[in-house]
């Protein structure tokens, strides 16, 4: 199977939704990816389709954050929804999209790169759980699931000498998203 990642455009619109329902089995990761991807305040956004021959199979967004209270100013993201459609799943979808991400956001000058997310997933792409380093989500997680909020720095050396809280785009920025 020839995976390809490219940038998801608008004409890719109904693409994302489509690969995003499927991947979910509901609707609404779907709806939050239309809101983010029409929210200023999530921009600049990093939307990447995965495609096998000429279908969307998968697709990843990274949307603006801030971190608050930080003494050093960083550059950060979320890294929110991840989506592979039933049939395509383990077979390097997800890996790929992820890889090609932090690529994509290294070159952009991106420090940390935030997403909650399945703790036994995200680590083998450097991510590490972020409330012990002093990096807290938007809101508060149950205890059971503090190590799904997670981190990636690019920058080397970025974490420990910067902490806050993050704030997230406003179409994220519901309760609703952050229980894990
Ligand atoms: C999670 C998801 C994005 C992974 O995409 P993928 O293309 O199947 O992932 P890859 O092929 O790159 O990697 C597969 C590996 O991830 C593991 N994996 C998949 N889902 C996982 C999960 N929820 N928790 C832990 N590991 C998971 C697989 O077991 C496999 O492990 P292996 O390499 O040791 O065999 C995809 O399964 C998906 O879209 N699921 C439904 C939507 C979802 O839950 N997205 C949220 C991600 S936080």
């Amino acid at each position: 199977m020839h995976i390809h990642i490219r940038e998801a455009l608008d004409f890719d619109r109904e693409a994302v939704l489509s690969v995003e329902q499927l991947a979910f089995e509901r609707d609404d990761e779907a709806e939050l990816v239309q809101e983010l991807l029409d929210d200023p305040s999530a921009r600049p956004l990093v939307s990447l389709l995965a495609m096998v021959d000429d279908r969307a199979v998968g697709h990843i967004l990274f949307t603006r954050a801030y971190l608050t209270h930080a003494e050093n100013a960083v550059a950060v993201v979320i890294l929110a929804p991840l989506a592979v459609v039933p049939d395509a799943q383990k077979q390097g979808v997800g890996g790929k999209l992820v890889e090609r991400g932090l690529q994509l956001l290294a070159e952009a000058g991106v420090d940390l790169i935030f997403v909650l997310g399945h703790p036994a997933y995200y680590p083998r792409y450097g991510f590490t759980p972020a409330i012990s380093l002093g990096l807290e989500p938007p809101y508060p997680l149950p205890d059971a699931h503090v190590d799904a909020w997670m981190v990636r720095a690019l920058r080397p050396g970025v974490i420990g000498i910067v902490s806050g809280k993050v704030r997230c785009a406003d179409a994220l920025n519901r309760p609703e998203y952050w229980r894990e």
